[in-house]
């Protein structure tokens, strides 16, 4: 940062920032950046230094910036009643507006949504659902959630344990019994590397089997998945992936949440990565892109089958126990529909397709000869650059030289946002959906400068 005033100051000494090394922040050894403002893809702090924000926030922003479409939404809802609450059968025409909108872009078979504020709550609220869905047709063993490592589904109590990451287990005593974890869909990082991708899938499938037996199936409640893994790496499923998991998951009557809470409302180039994927889930996570981030919402999607459970538990035991107090914020609704309704009018999802597949494989021509870069993948408006120390025999770089987040550090020093992902060295990019091909170019371009000057 340029000023060294006393909002630097404030920010140092009060904000308990999230995901963050406290200790250096808090000593000044790790910079800050106050973020001011907003426009299309680009944000601006208040040093006056514009970036091309390759990330979208936390993938999230997918509109872009400074849409006042959705600004005027939220102002105009604040003004007309800014609050009431869902319980005992309240609602809002936003909320119910809302609700109807995505019910009109899920797979069929869905039937209901409940709304959150965030996509950890939404997978905490999927995991009661499951238990009391389970509990309501006589099958209370049924319990544990089958997750995959490198999964990311939050970083609650449960979401945490969910979630496959070292970082967010360390030191916190998760992951909590109930849940279990399988071999991440990471064909990049198999451990045989003569396996072919088929051969790879199969292997995941057999693990996950295995995992079943040796837990007893009927102790298995669910398995939680993302269609395409996140911020484990920004990873696209190996061939026949899910077409391989999905029977295993049947045949053992094990539940199948589809975690969309990235891939939700247009990033793969789909409206839905279920739909993307093939996944017939029975409950849908989403947040982030529902709102593009200009309010919190989430929302968890149940399917025709979960609902009828739901419906009998209520009418055995009374009203469902469970809500937030701000379920359905009307705020948030009104984000989501005009933020829905812009991603139609603009046709993002048709863009993040055929512009994110023309960002991925520009990207591909510019790195993929480099000596230090073991794979760069993508989908839809999300992209990878895995690096490795040598390509013969794929050797990845020791941990501790960061060679991930130094590329990341070079590349905002070029004007260019991308994310240091947090388990090995990868460079993970999800720019908003209406990123242009030019915009895409830059990313490409100072992605290039930035590897040649960490790595030659
Ligand atoms: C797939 C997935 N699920 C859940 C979450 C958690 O969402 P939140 O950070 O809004 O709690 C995230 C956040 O990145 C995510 O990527």
């Amino acid at each position: 940062m340029l000023k060294n005033d006393q909002l630097d100051q404030w920010d140092r000494d009060n904000f308990f920032h999230p995901s963050t090394h406290l200790a250096q922040f808090a000593r000044g050894d790790a910079p800050n950046r106050i973020v001011k403002g907003g426009e299309g893809v680009y944000i601006e702090d208040r040093d006056g230094t514009r970036l091309l924000d390759g990330f979208a926030g936390l993938y999230c922003v997918n509109v872009g910036y400074g849409r006042t479409e959705i600004a005027e939404a939220i102002a105009r809802q604040a003004h007309e009643l800014a609050y009431y609450h869902a319980y005992v059968g309240h609602g809002t025409e936003a909320s119910i507006t809302l609700a109807k909108m995505i019910l009109d872009r899920a797979p069929a078979h869905m039937s209901k949504v409940y709304f959150g504020l965030g996509g950890s709550d939404a997978n905490e609220t999927n995991v009661k659902l499951v238990w009391y869905y389970n509990n309501v047709r006589g099958k209370p063993q049924k319990k544990k959630i089958i997750s995959r490592w490198r999964g990311y589904h939050g970083s609650g109590l449960m979401t945490g344990s969910l979630t496959g990451l070292e970082l967010f287990h360390k030191a916190f005593d998760l992951p909590l019994a109930q849940v279990i974890h399988t071999e991440a869909p990471y064909y990049f990082r198999r451990d045989d590397l003569d396996m072919s991708e088929e051969e790879f899938t199969a292997h995941c499938a057999a693990e996950l089997e295995a995992l079943i037996a040796r837990e007893g199936p009927e102790t298995i409640g669910a398995f939680i998945g993302e269609p395409l893994l996140g911020t484990g790496g920004i990873v696209p499923p190996p061939a026949g992936y899910w077409e391989a998991i999905q029977p295993i998951l049947k045949k053992h009557d094990i539940l199948l949440i589809a975690d969309e809470v990235v891939t939700g409302f247009g990033r793969t180039g789909s409206m839905m990565g279920s739909t993307h994927y093939g996944l017939e889930p029975d409950i849908i996570t989403i947040a982030k892109g529902l709102t593009s981030a200009y309010a919190p919402l989430s929302g968890s999607i149940v399917s025709d089958r979960i609902w009828k459970g739901l419906e009998e538990g209520t009418d055995a035991l009374g009203p469902i126990g469970h809500g937030w107090t701000y379920s359905a914020h009307p705020i948030g609704a009104a984000a989501g529909i005009a933020n829905l309704a812009l991603i139609d009018k603009l046709g993002l999802v048709e863009n993040a397709g055929r512009t994110g597949r023309y960002f991925v494989d520009a990207m591909k021509t510019a790195l993929a000869d480099h000596p230090n870069v073991g794979e760069v993948r993508g989908e839809g408006m999300l992209c990878a650059v895995e690096f490795v120390e040598k390509k013969d025999g794929r050797v990845f770089f020791d941990p501790d030289k960061k060679i991930g987040a130094a590329v990341a550090g070079a590349l905002v020093r070029e004007g260019v946002i991308g994310r240091a992902m947090p388990q090995g060295d990868i460079l993970g990019f999800a720019p908003p959906l209406c990123l242009s091909a030019a915009e895409a170019d830059i990313i490409v371009d100072k992605t290039r400068t930035a590897v040649a000057s960490v790595l030659g």
